[in-house]
């Protein structure tokens, strides 16, 4: 195990050549300037994701009871048969697919994408035999996988699933890796065929053993074969952001990275973007892990994912007993009265996509339906900048460059103030004069329509 690729106390992951140059098939997608070659269309399903732009991720299982995070067994060096008792005690009690997906759908967030099984190599679902390491062998006893999907139709939210590749309970995952591979499809069949149309696959896990020949295909055609419509992704981690490993792939991950625009030109496939994030330095609860985003930091996120046309699938960690934990389900409510206040569900996060138009700063223009969508950035005084440091501008002049058209009316989306605009069609340049927030006002990030 390269625990050093998993520095996830500090941050910064040191990343050895070898495990770079291991993964020598990967591909990385940066923008690539004037490429002129084409851009593939998404299948349905990925430009279907891409229009759910935001959602909530859940880390969840046996050691949500030691809340010191999903990585306590390993970090903490706990002996797999003891750490293996935690199953005596895992009750469930307050775990509500239903109330995640209340939760999810009060933030603007259109999917869940939950653990169905960790690096713990236990599982919230009936494994139906494969293994004794499962829910139905807890006090539980109940597949929690059924009532997450069915609690998450129930309110229009989009189940999807993540699944760890690598195991360190399961003895196979060592000692007889052909084997381990073929419980890992197994249990994949299982969730593929049991659970109702499942929004997507979420792997992690590959990087553990970066030379391994992990059968991708094999695990891959599972899910084509059952779920068609699902997407397939597998996190290449912190310190591999934006890399595309196999051709299956639906989606590249950014974990904790801030999304680049992904070069499309040429490529075989259009392969989206997605950005995993957590409200502390934890995915699983860690109750003494005081250091969390603000509702402002995730707004940021948010914008900054959509400006790349990425998704942000931002994390909590239920507790023991599967309770949502106060502060991140008040503060993804937050999050909701500021997308609610940005056009909702049908508005530009959600369908507004990239352009090559710049900004400056971090501010950025999307498109949809023609209009243009000036998001501005660090507005005021106390506009937040945690998320990338940048200085305080305020109300003013704001130029963008590569804007090929004049656009005339001009309004705030928060409360429709009309806004003045110069356009220089020799230069495409655009200047908007963005005003300041009103006293009971700061969105953090402000939003302006220009209609063509
Ligand atoms: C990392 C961690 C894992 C977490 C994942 C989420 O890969 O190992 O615990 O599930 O990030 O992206």
């Amino acid at each position: 195990m390269n625990l050093s690729r998993r520095s996830l106390l500090g941050g910064a992951v040191a990343l050895s050549i070898s495990t770079l140059a291991s993964l020598g098939e990967a591909e990385t997608m940066a923008t690539q300037g004037q490429d002129t070659r084409p851009i593939p269309t998404p299948a349905p399903r990925v430009a279907r994701f891409e229009k759910l732009a935001f959602g909530m991720f859940v880390h969840w299982g046996l050691y949500s009871q030691l809340g010191r995070g999903e990585w306590a067994m390993n970090m903490h060096q706990i002996p797999a048969a003891k750490y293996k008792e935690l199953i005596k005690t895992f009750t469930a009690k307050d775990f509500r697919g239903r109330a995640l997906a209340k939760m999810a759908k009060k933030a603007g967030m259109k999917y869940i994408t939950l653990t169905s099984r960790h690096h713990e190599g236990f599982s919230l679902y009936d494994t139906r035999g494969l293994s004794t390491f499962d829910v139905m062998h807890s006090p539980a006893k109940r597949d929690l996988i059924a009532d997450f999907t069915e609690g998450c139709r129930a309110e229009g939210i989009i189940p999807m699933l993540y699944h760890t590749t690598l195991d360190w309970t399961e003895p196979r995952f060592e000692n007889d890796f052909p084997a381990y591979l073929q419980y890992l499809r197994d249990s994949i069949e299982i969730l593929c065929t049991h659970y109702g149309e499942i929004g997507g696959l979420w792997f992690d896990g590959n990087w553990s053993k970066p030379n391994a020949d992990w059968q991708e295909d094999k695990l891959y055609a599972v899910i084509r074969k059952h779920q068609p419509e699902a997407m397939i992704i597998n996190n290449t981690g912190i310190g591999q952001e934006g890399r595309l490993g196999n051709p299956e792939i639906d989606s590249v991950t950014f974990e904790r990275g801030r999304p680049h625009h992904l070069n499309r030109h040429g490529h075989p496939k259009y392969v989206t973007g997605e950005m995993c994030h957590t409200m502390n330095f934890h995915w699983g609860v860690a109750s003494q892990d005081f250091n969390y985003l603000s509702p402002a930091h995730i707004i940021e996120e948010l914008s900054f994912a959509r400006r790349a046309g990425a998704n942000l699938l931002m994390n909590v960690g239920p507790t023991a007993t599967g309770k949502i934990p106060d502060y991140e389900a008040a503060a993804f409510a937050r999050v909701g009265d500021w997308v609610r206040l940005h056009g909702g569900e049908k508005g530009v996060l959600y369908q507004g996509r990239p352009t090559d138009i710049s900004g400056e700063g971090e501010d950025f223009a999307l498109e949809m339906n023609g209009d243009l969508y000036l998001f501005i950035t660090d507005l005021t005084a106390t506009s937040n900048t945690m998320a990338h440091g940048v200085t305080h501008r305020g109300a003013g002049a704001r130029h963008f460059t590569g804007v090929t058209q004049a656009f005339k009316e001009a309004q705030w989306l928060d409360n429709n103030e009309p806004l003045k605009v110069d356009y220089d069609s020799s230069a495409k340049k655009l200047t908007l004069h963005a005003t300041g927030y009103p006293y009971g006002t700061n969105t953090v990030v402000r939003v302006a329509r220009l209609k063509a």
